[in-house]
């Protein structure tokens, strides 16, 4: 491995999580926990999407991840982007990115972020409700009204339709029958099935909706051009999203045939979710031991919580797994790479005893717990567990309370 561009290193195949942990020799020194990203790995995403859904322009949601590298990655794949404030607008038109490529995709916005958006050109935004269609008629009635309605999935990590949407029926109706009346245009229709959906139909029966309204926007007047189908899609189930992109590929081409319509799509941990690879460090165990004296649990206490990148668990409700840790300082000299009860010590392998153990972050707060219920073999101050699929509603959340340091960020791509 070299370094190569600042910031980023570069690698040949395939990233080696174990040997990128093997070559940070100061790991056992540094306090704060280590992210390493595989920038190759979104690249990757953007080349799948494109394979499975060629009519669907990606317009990432910045939220998701809002990492400058990151995004700049994406902005050179040629994605569009999904901003919900001035401050995302002003990442991304910091990178060059034409406001055509951008839509402001949150439909309650303070009347600066509107402005701010209005100067810089960024036309396309959604509305929901009546209130911002009067906000965007007095602070910038030439955008392009995009009409977000609700159509949730049955099943979804976070659903959002408690917050967002309206009905698609009414409630669209009178939107557009509102913006006739103030003579702003309305150029398509949006909604967002859920975070993290897990229902296949669920973009279909949302799809055949946006139908009805692009119908009705039609028989106005309105020049309806842009079909939003949100985001939704898995960030490290690539099966999953090769079904639902069919299911969303027969729907689009049954109900939107007419290439003339854009459609764009909001998708947020489907291209960053795998880039990356967290490495916690145990700095500290305590034993807990039952009446008879005898050993109940080991708890582990890492320097990386729910308060910090694991804060996925609280909001993006998130199910982590340590896949492997590296017993650092215990087995000298050789490093030695665990999988749930199997450890690999330089290729051999050797089954451990295991023990009922609880994973915590590093604050005072008991909330703070990452993981528990756990078999582990017996681990050690120093030790470190790796956590994979991270990237995804993690950096951008990360408060350091406290006073513990955030994680830093290793780059990497494929040479
Ligand atoms: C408006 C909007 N678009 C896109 C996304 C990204 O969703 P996902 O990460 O599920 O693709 C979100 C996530 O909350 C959102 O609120």
């Amino acid at each position: 491995m070299s370094s190569g561009v600042k910031q980023i290193q570069y690698y040949e195949h395939k990233l080696n999580i174990r040997r990128v942990i093997e070559e940070q020799s100061n790991l056992r020194n540094v306090d704060a926990a280590l992210n390493i990203c595989d920038l190759s790995s979104v690249e990757r995403k953007y080349n799948l999407w494109v394979k499975h859904l060629p009519r669907i322009t990606p317009y990432y949601a910045v939220k998701c991840n809002d990492d400058p590298i990151i995004v700049k990655v994406l902005a050179e794949l040629g994605a569009g982007f999904d901003c919900a404030s001035k401050n995302e607008l002003k990442l991304v038109l910091g990178l060059d990115v034409a406001p055509e490529r951008i839509i402001f995709a949150n439909p309650c916005r303070p009347v600066s972020h509107l402005e701010y958006a209005q100067q810089h050109r960024v036309a396309n935004g959604t509305v929901d409700n009546e209130f911002e269609v009067y906000k965007l008629h007095k602070h910038y009635p030439q955008s392009n009204l995009i009409v977000r309605f609700k159509s949730e999935a049955k099943e979804a990590q976070c659903p959002l339709g408690d917050k967002f949407g309206c009905d698609a029926d009414a409630d669209a109706t009178a939107l557009m029958l509102l913006a006739k009346a103030l003579e702003m245009n309305v150029t398509g229709t949006s909604f967002h099935v859920g975070s993290g959906c897990s229902e296949l139909e669920a973009y279909d029966r949302a799809i055949k909706k946006a139908k009805n309204i692009f119908k009705f926007g039609e028989l106005l007047g309105f020049d309806m051009n842009l079909l939003d189908i949100g985001g939704g899609f898995p960030g490290s189930d690539d099966d999953k999203f090769q079904k639902i992109a069919d299911s969303v590929n027969s729907s689009v081409q049954r109900h939107f045939p007419d290439d003339r319509v854009q459609i764009i799509a909001e998708p947020g941990r489907f291209f960053v979710a795998a880039a990356y690879t967290l490495v916690c460090k145990i700095h500290a165990r305590r034993e807990v031991r039952n009446e008879a004296g005898k050993l109940d649990t080991i708890m582990y206490y890492l320097n990386d919580g729910v308060y910090g990148s694991f804060n996925c668990i609280l909001y993006d409700h998130q199910v982590v797994t340590a896949e492997h840790y590296l017993v650092a300082n215990r087995r000298t000299p050789a490093h030695s790479m665990l999988n749930f009860g199997l450890i690999y010590l330089q290729d051999e392998a050797e089954a451990l005893p295991e023990f009922k153990s609880v994973i915590w972050g590093p604050s005072c707060d008991a909330l703070d717990k990452i993981s528990e219920d756990l078999r582990l073999p017996n681990l050690n101050r120093g030790d470190l567990l790796g956590f994979s699929n991270m990237g995804a509603y993690t950096v951008p959340i990360a408060s350091p309370f406290n006073g513990f340091e955030l994680p830093r960020t290793l780059y990497f791509r494929a040479m």
